[in-house]
Formats: structure tokens, sequence, C-alpha cells
């Protein structure tokens, strides 16, 4: 039997390990998740194994980042069975704040990171990056950690943090994790546990309509356009976006642009899939 993982809830406990970590000499690596974890946030935490010596993954579903209509609510919540995968995985410890913890009362602080952080998401959800920064910003603050993972899942997300982390000068190295993906392909995520059977089957089509968009030869706007065709057709009913951007800025790519990404968010029902790859 793995011995069970030690859970911490405040930072004030928080802080004496960490201290004590770092007295020992140990480089100290963070995995901020929502928990529902899978086998996605399992393999961030295996990568930073080899940039960290302790891993301290926390779970804190985060109010901030959900606007009023979304899943704040049903948002799965599974603390056992997280921190029994985190004990078999060999993580050191789980941070699981109060919401309390994270934003005391009378909280009254914000967080707008620009550049990547400009459309797509923020189309959708323009609450969400600012939510995103601010708990982010809160935990690599909570933690001390020298070292931080995401995953490109999120691709959007992990260029925000890198930019946070280097317009405010947070002392902390980022890290992203290669996309972790089902046997026909979908991206892993907590969400996907929504899916029905016959949802499930559409979803499973995605991954290959981004593979033709980012190897497309077509011009971009020609090649998004099949693309947004081929997800109706596939049986999505919404798209949010598929499209080519500049990997790095998430702007249109120009002359200047040295890496192109292919990104898809295309929906069923109320259920919005994200996905994204590297392109030609
Ligand atoms: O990617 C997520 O699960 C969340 O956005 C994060 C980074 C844990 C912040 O709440």
């Amino acid at each position: 039997m793995p011995k069970s993982i030690a859970i911490i809830r405040t930072v004030s406990d928080l802080r004496d390990q960490v201290a004590t970590w770092k007295k020992q000499g140990y480089r100290v690596g963070l995995v901020p998740t929502m928990g529902a974890l899978h086998t996605g946030h399992l393999s961030l935490v295996e990568t930073l194994k080899s940039h960290a010596d302790k891993i301290i993954v926390s779970i804190f579903v985060n109010p901030t980042q959900f606007a009023a209509h979304e899943d704040l609510d049903t948002y799965p919540r599974t603390e056992a069975e997280d921190c029994a995968k985190l004990s078999r995985i060999g993580a050191d410890l789980a941070y699981i704040p109060s919401a309390a913890e994270i934003y005391p009362a009378g909280f009254a602080s914000t967080l707008h990171i620009g550049g990547p952080s400009h459309g797509l998401e923020s189309a959708a959800r323009p609450h969400f990056f600012d939510g995103v920064a601010i708990v982010v910003h809160k935990l690599f603050q909570q933690t001390q950690a020298d070292t931080a993972i995401f995953g490109e899942k999120d691709y959007q997300q992990l260029l925000v943090i890198k930019k946070m982390v280097r317009d405010l000068d947070v002392p902390i190295s980022i890290v992203s994790g290669a996309i972790i993906r089902e046997a026909d392909g979908l991206a892993m995520s907590s969400r996907n546990a929504y899916l029905t059977d016959e949802n499930r089957i559409i979803a499973g089509r995605l991954n290959g309509i981004l593979t033709r968009l980012a190897n497309s030869d077509l011009p971009a706007p020609q090649a998004e356009a099949e693309a947004e065709a081929a997800l109706r057709e596939a049986g999505f009913t919404a798209v949010d976006y598929a499209t080519i951007r500049d990997a790095e800025t998430l702007a249109l790519p120009d002359m200047t642009t040295k890496a192109r990404r292919a990104l898809i968010v295309a929906r069923i029902g109320d259920i919005r899939l994200l996905d994204n790859m590297p392109a030609k």
C-alpha cells in the first residue's frame, strides 16, 4: 500500500512545510488543479518530478474563473479519489485550501494579464483569465514553489501564465505538459465526464479534424472554414473557433511568426471541448 498523501488546508501550515523543504535544499514544484484528477493531471505530476524534488498538487475549484451561468456548483468534486491517485503516483503534498483561505473576507483585488489573453477563450468567457491569473498568482505566493507545470491542453492559459510570470517578475519557472489523449485522440479533461455515450462518439472526431487543420496546405481562412464545416458535419452543435495562430502570441500569423498553432473549441450542447496542436 502506498503511503497516504499528506493533506494541508491552510497557508500557514503550507508555508511551514515548504520552508522545511527549502532548508533541506529541496526544489519545490506545484501542479495547480481543480481536482477531478485524470491521467492528464497525473502525467503533469510525473513530468514535474524531473524538475523538482517535492511535488505539491493544489486542488481548488476556483469560483472567480466561472461565470454565474457556468458549472461551478456541479463541477466534479472527488477529493478522496484524487488523494488516492496522488498517493499512488508519489506526489508529496495535496494543498486543498478552503475558499476563505484563497479569498479572505473583503477580498477586493483583480489581476488582468494582457497580450495572449485577448480573444479566443476570452470571447466566450470574458471573466476567465482574470480569475485564473489571480488564483494562480496567489497559489504561487502561498506555495513559494520554484517551478510549476501547466498542460498544453489549455494552451492560451499556459501562455497567459507565462506572460504573468514575465511581466510581474514572479520568481518561478513554468514547465508545459503534453496533452494526454484517449485512444481515439480526445484530449483528456475533467469535463469529459459530462459526455453521454452518444456525445462521446462525436467528441472523438475533434482530434482528426484538428489534425487536418494543422496540416492543411490551404490558405488559413479556407482551412479554418473547412474545419468548421467538418465539425458541424461531425455533430458538434457550435464552433467557438477553429483557427491558426502565432504559437507565441496567439495573434493572427504574419511575416514575424516563427511557429503556428492550430486551436479548436467546439461545443456539443453546453459542453465545450478544447484541443490544439502545432501547425505547419
Ligand atoms: O487549468 C486549471 O485546472 C485551472 O484553470 C487552474 C490553472 C488550476 C486555475 O484554477
